[in-house]
């Protein structure tokens, strides 16, 4: 194929594919072909332009490591993982919405038992987390498995804060026979996602904040219903209308409620004033079930 022009160059690369043994990677690569070029022709990108953006992406790729993962963040400031989230997790009504996954999740998370701190040691102010997790019938989920993490009093995960130990604030509990499940952590607060590189400049550049809202994240797993990511939001707090990720859904906002001090949830007293947090989780069952 010789003399491609601009109009003809989109068909050319298509047609180069045709061979692919992969039916659904010839789908996903035409399509992408196809609405790259529709791109370019639409902004009629130049040439500085195009470099710029291949040095941003390099430079997007040499800012990933084992604990920071600058894709994800891209993928989720450009409201993909929210996207790609919503359409992957539609769900029948009442059961609780999915939400990003977010790059602080870590394999290996220590186990707790029910009532342990999850925040194992992470200073901040107290917070008596419980809940049930329940089937769209409203029965619990006996045994259901909760992965839980979160950020500290600074806004910071354990992988990106040298002072915190390995695995402060993530854990890995199990609900009882009847669904309940109830852990103590810290009060979890806003924090704007890592922004020291190109994502960072990305977001400063168009004009936006790299905050996210307060929240807890919970990954959920039963045997017979889909997994559960998802986050619970404090409400009241800054961010919710603007989260740089695009991840509030109002029905996991909740209430973080303050006690003063005195006797806690888990029968000892609390010298200093304490939160609670109750939240329900409703799973929604694997098709066929
Ligand atoms: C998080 O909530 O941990 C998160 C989600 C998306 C980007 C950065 C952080
Ligand atoms: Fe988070």
């Amino acid at each position: 194929m010789h003399n491609l022009d601009e109009k003809t160059i989109t068909e050319a690369v298509v047609a180069r594919q045709a061979n692919a043994t992969d039916p659904r990677l010839k789908e996903i690569m035409n399509s992408l072909v196809r609405h790259l070029h529709s791109f370019a022709r639409e902004v009629q990108l130049t040439e500085p332009e195009w470099m710029a953006a291949i040095r941003f992406l390099t430079e997007v790729g040499h800012s990933c490591s084992d604990s920071r993962q600058e894709f994800i963040l891209l993928s989720d400031t450009l409201g993909l993982s929210t996207l790609v989230t919503a359409q992957n997790h539609r769900k029948p009504a009442g059961c609780t919405e999915a939400t990003v996954f977010g790059p602080f999740h870590v394999e290996g998370a220590p186990h707790y038992a029910l009532g342990d701190d999850i925040g194992n040691g992470m200073k901040g102010e107290p917070c008596f987390v419980s809940g049930r997790v329940v089937g769209i019938d409203g029965q619990g989920v006996p045994n259901a498995t909760l992965e839980v993490w979160q950020a500290d009093a600074e806004g910071l995960y354990d992988v990106q804060n040298p002072d915190l130990k390995e695995h402060q604030g993530r854990g890995v509990l199990n609900a009882d026979a009847r669904g309940n499940f109830h852990f103590r952590s810290i009060v979890a607060e806003c924090y704007p996602i890592p922004h020291d590189g190109p994502v960072g400049r990305m977001l400063d550049a168009l004009g936006r904040h790299p905050w996210r809202p307060a929240h807890l994240h919970f990954m959920i797993t039963a045997p017979g219903f889909e997994r559960l990511v998802t986050h619970v939001f404090r409400r009241g707090g800054d961010y919710l209308d603007s989260d740089t990720v695009f991840g509030v859904r109002s029905s996991l906002i909740a209430d973080w409620v303050r006690h003063p001090a005195g006797m806690g949830p888990d029968g000892k007293r609390c010298d200093k004033p304490f939160y609670t947090l109750d939240f329900d989780f409703v799973l929604n069952p694997v098709s066929g079930n």
